[in-house]
């Protein structure tokens, strides 16, 4: 009998601990410690022994089952670890391999210009004003001193949205120049970007929609100086100091005297080349001193208060800086071409 149970430790210990894996451990357990297990079997043949046999034999029974039992709770550890190694090892991330890089976007060329044309126009104590795409034609036409008869009016030329012509997609920015009187104390000093919309056909230097940069400054004493002394410091801003600029007469409805401003030509110097179709100047903005109709409209008193108020074209300006040759480039958003600036 004690040699049986010593057998059964030495086997059923090294079949435990060679265990290959939780389940074959669970199955030695039943096998040996289980209610029909081998060491169960063995313990109920002690019936048989001699009675002065049973204590030995009983202490040396104790002693294998403890020991198996202690095999199998050394054997589960080890097993569990390994399990948590195998995980570890087949979960691990290898930091140093080269990762996917997302692709990340920057601004649009044109709004890099338009950021830094805010930024001058801040330096210089003005406020930037946001205002509607869809205006009223009181806005954008009559109270802009814009006759019923005016060419600007037409079908043909305007987005009408209404049977009436009393509602219409902007053609300029200059209903800003009203609503901004309108809704603001004086002195003003604003400036209000956006987009507008004319019927014209899509080329390399037109568009249906297109931005421009409404300013205007209304103020005691202003006069043509300072409109002409402000424009020709942020085109020096902008594109550098060395910038010449000329002003030409020029007719709007809503200013009085009204000018085109001209930068000398970047490519020729002012020679006259292609990019300037041989003129030496490109046109940048049409401006002019706010008319006196338009400042009554807008309850203004023209005997203490007078201004100056200019619209510049955002696309232009952008292609002068980037040497962009075709606006149609500007809105198709082919990041070929984007990815260049
Ligand atoms: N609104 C005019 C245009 O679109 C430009 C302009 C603005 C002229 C302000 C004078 C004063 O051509």
């Amino acid at each position: 009998m004690k040699q049986m149970l010593q057998e059964l430790r030495e086997v059923s210990v090294s079949a435990i601990l060679n265990a290959p894996d939780s389940d074959a451990l669970e199955a030695l357990r039943i096998q040996y410690l289980g209610k029909k297990g081998e060491l169960t079997k063995l313990l109920k043949q002690m019936g048989r022994l001699a009675e002065e046999e049973r204590p030995a034999v009983g202490q040396l029974a104790n002693q294998v089952r403890a020991e198996v039992e202690d095999a199998i709770a050394s054997r589960r550890a080890a097993l569990s670890e390994r399990m948590l190694q195998a995980r570890l090892a087949a979960e691990t991330v290898d930091v140093t391999m080269p990762g996917t890089r997302a692709a990340i976007g920057h601004e649009h060329p044109m709004y890099v210009v338009l950021d830094e044309i805010k930024d001058i126009f801040i330096g210089m104590g003005f406020e930037i004003l946001d205002g509607p795409e869809v205006e009223q034609s009181d806005y954008n036409f009559t109270k802009l001193n814009t006759d019923e008869g005016h060419p600007a009016r037409e079908w043909s030329d305007t987005f009408y949205l209404t049977e009436d012509s009393s509602i219409l997609l902007r053609t300029q920015t200059s209903p800003m120049q009203v609503r901004a009187m309108e809704s603001k104390p004086l002195p003003i000093r604003m400036v209000a970007p956006g987009r507008v919309y004319r019927k014209d056909e899509v080329d390399a230097t037109h568009s249906p929609m297109f931005h421009q940069i409404e300013g205007m400054v209304i103020d005691k004493g202003v006069t043509m100086a300072d409109l002409k002394g402000t424009l020709d410091a942020v085109m020096k801003k902008l594109y550098g100091e060395d910038t010449v600029t000329r002003f030409r007469p020029h007719h709007f409805p809503f200013t009085e005297p009204s000018c085109e401003m001209d930068v000398q030509c970047h490519k020729c110097g002012g020679r006259g080349c292609p990019t300037c179709k041989g003129e030496g100047w490109i046109e940048i903005l049409g401006a002019g001193m706010v008319h006196p109709k338009v400042l009554e409209g807008c309850g203004i008193d023209t005997e203490v208060y007078s201004g100056w108020a200019f619209g510049m074209g955002l696309e232009r300006l952008a292609m002068r800086r980037f040497r962009i040759s075709d606006l149609r480039l500007i809105f198709e958003n082919d990041v070929r071409f984007l990815e260049q600036f």
